[in-house]
Order: structure tokens, then C-alpha cells, then sequence
């Protein structure tokens, strides 16, 4: 039986697979582009926890200011920052310069999984998956997508996480010696549009006859998530210090480079990532105006930020740059700081 699995979907997927703009065609499996791997490990870097919809702009501006991997080597962390704002989960855009001037000076990326594993910043889960979409090595290729996939094909009912080992052992037995890399892409692509986590398309999918879940009846059940723990709130101030001597400028600073959105370009605040009560002082003793609160969810807690504003007429203590505020959309700020920024400029 699972023998053709592979068969099915290497078929299914000639047919119907996404057209995006970090991959080949289906069966183009090392296109004669000297920057394609560098491409492939950009995507891969990228779409860790993000979606396709919310990849595509960044990848297209990545590659558009630094086509190759020695060009991303030459920029400075601060300009990568900058580009990555918005995209979330920082580490990957600090990991992604140091990976780059590594390759760089390797004079390129290696071929195998395990020699991608010791570049800095690459997981299991991008090394396996650049090594089968670039380079074709039959590596074993696990995402959230395959996951659910591999879960429901076997009737895999362990719950995750306990479950990873069984499903990794399973997938490793339906990965094909060739094709490695279109497989994993079709596991993706089948696991985004076919076999979703809700209401399954199940009479679509090439797998359906093979498909244990399917079988036994209710394939959305699989497979089994642990409940969702409740995620802390945490308050926080962020203050918005104007000056305006030709033009209407905004002091923003550089959040430490450890820690939540570390090294990025930030409003100051009250400390409220350190202190989960966010009762620090302000950065200037002044009166502050109210603007209200916004909103933000990370991995680990919701978080209400107050924003508060201030006139000034000279420059706060510590280190910060005068930014243009007619010039925002450059200034690098993460969503959570965009949001805030927002409340000032309404
Ligand atoms: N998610 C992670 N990698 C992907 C890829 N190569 N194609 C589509 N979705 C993905």
C-alpha cells in the first residue's frame, strides 16, 4: 500500500500544484540557477510559522534588494531588520544574515541535510527541506501540513507532540528516492488546499483510497492537538516622543539584541517585555497625552500596549534616531510598534 503513495501525489501534484515564486515546476527539479538554492532557503526560512499569502511581498522585496546569497552576506543586520519588519518571529532575520555571510564564505551552500544542519540559524525541519527541494536529496520533510497529512493517512491517533516520532517513521516510509523535494511541496501543498485542518476535501484528494482516517470516518478529528494553554496578558506602555523643528519627527530606538523583538526598531517603552506588569518609569519625566491601547498577540501572551505622547524640544537621554514621520512605512517598525505608530498619526 505504501508503496504508491508517492505515485499518487507526485501525479496529483504535476496537476495542481501552486504556482509560487520560490519554486520550479513541478519535475524541474535543479533548475540552472546558481541563486536557486539561496532562494529555496529564503523561502524556507520565511514561512516557518507564516503563511504563503504573508511570505510572498517579503520574499519578493528580499530578493529584489539582494538577489543572491552573497548580496544578503554584504548587508548589515540592521537593513535586514528593517526589511523583515512586519514578518515576525525575529531570530530567523538575525539568524538569516549570519547564515548568509557563512554561506558567503563557504563560497555556497552545502548539498547534503546534514552539513546544512551546521549552518547557523538552520533547524531540522529547513535543513531537510532545502536539501530535498534544492539539491533533490531524499531527505524527510515535516511541517505542520505533512503532519496532519501523515496523521490522517496512517490513523495516527497519539496526540502531539507525543506523536512526531510515529509520524516522522511514517513519512520516512512514504518519501520516494526521487523527487524528494516535489514530494515535500506536494505533502504542503496537499495539506494547505486539500487536506485542511477543518472540513477536509477529502473526495479531491489523490490519497483518499489509501487514507486511513478516511476510512474509519472522520479524518478532521486527526490528528489529536493537546489542549490550547491559555496565554498570559501582560500590559505595557510605549511612548511616542515628537519633536518638530522643520518637519514632525519621532524618536524611535533599538530594542536590545536578546529578547522579545530584539534588535528591532521600537517606539521607547516602559520595559513591559522584562516586567510582565510594565510598571517602568517613562523615558522623560513630561506630561504625557493619552492616546488609548492596541493590541498584540505573541506566541506566548496577549499583550495591551497603552500609548502615550509628548512635544519635546530636545533630544531624550540614551540612544535613538529622529525619524520623519511623513516616512514611517521605512522606518522598520514590527507590527506591534506599526500599530501604536498608528494611534499618532490619526
Ligand atoms: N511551507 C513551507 N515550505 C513551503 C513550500 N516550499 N511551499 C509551500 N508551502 C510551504
Amino acid at each position: 500500500m505504501t508503496a504508491s503513495i508517492s505515485d499518487f501525489l507526485l501525479h496529483w501534484y504535476a496537476k495542481h500544484s501552486r504556482d509560487l515564486p520560490w519554486r520550479t515546476p513541478p519535475g524541474e527539479n535543479r533548475p540552472d540557477d546558481p541563486a536557486y538554492p539561496y532562494r529555496v532557503w529564503l523561502s524556507e526560512v520565511m514561512l516557518q510559522q507564516t503563511t504563503v499569502a504573508a511570505v510572498k511581498p517579503y520574499f519578493a522585496k528580499f530578493t529584489e534588494i539582494w538577489p543572491t546569497v552573497q548580496d544578503l552576506a554584504a548587508a548589515s543586520e540592521d537593513e535586514v531588520m528593517a526589511a523583515w519588519a512586519g514578518l515576525g518571529y525575529y531570530s530567523r532575520a538575525r539568524n538569516l544574515v549570519k547564515c548568509a555571510k557563512e554561506v558567503a564564505a563557504r563560497g555556497g551552500f552545502p548539498e547534503t541535510e546534514e552539513k546544512l544542519r551546521d549552518l547557523p540559524g538552520l533547524g531540522a525541519y529547513t535543513a531537510a527541506s532545502v536539501a530535498a527541494i534544492a539539491f533533490g536529496e531524499r531527505a524527510v520533510v515535516v511541517d505542520a501540513n505533512v503532519e496532519r497529512v501523515v496523521a490522517r493517512v496512517f490513523a495516527i491517533e497519539e496526540p502531539l507532540p507525543g506523536a512526531r516520532k510515529a509520524i516522522r517513521e511514517k513519512a520516512e516510509t512514504i518519501t520516494p528516492d526521487e523527487n524528494a523535494g516535489d514530494f515535500a511541496q506536494a505533502m504542503m501543498d496537499l495539506g494547505a488546499n486539500i487536506c485542511t485542518s477543518k472540513a477536509p476535501r477529502c473526495l479531491l484528494c489523490p490519497l483518499s483510497d489509501q487514507c486511513a482516517a478516511r476510512k474509519a470516518g472522520d479524518p478532521q478529528r486527526l490528528p489529536v492537538k493537546p489542549p490550547k494553554k491559555a496565554k498570559p496578558e501582560r500590559r505595557g506602555t510605549a511612548y511616542w516622543i515628537e519633536r518638530n523643528e522643520s518637519e514632525r519627527e519621532v524618536w524611535l530606538v533599538t530594542r536590545p539584541g536578546k529578547g522579545m523583538l530584539g534588535g528591532m526598531r521600537a517606539l521607547p517603552d516602559d520595559g513591559w517585555s522584562a516586567r510582565s506588569d510594565g510598571s517602568g518609569d517613562p523615558p522623560i519625566a513630561t506630561n504625557w497625552e493619552e492616546l488609548g491601547a492596541v493590541r498584540h498577540t505573541f506566541t506566548h501572551a496577549h499583550l495591551t500596549l497603552s500609548v502615550r505622547r509628548t512635544l519635546v524640544d530636545k533630544t531624550p537621554p540614551g540612544e535613538g534616531i529622529w525619524w520623519p514621520v511623513n516616512k514611517m512605512e521605512d522606518s522598520g517598525l514590527p507590527t506591534l510598534f506599526a500599530k501604536a505608530a498608528r494611534l499618532a498619526l490619526v
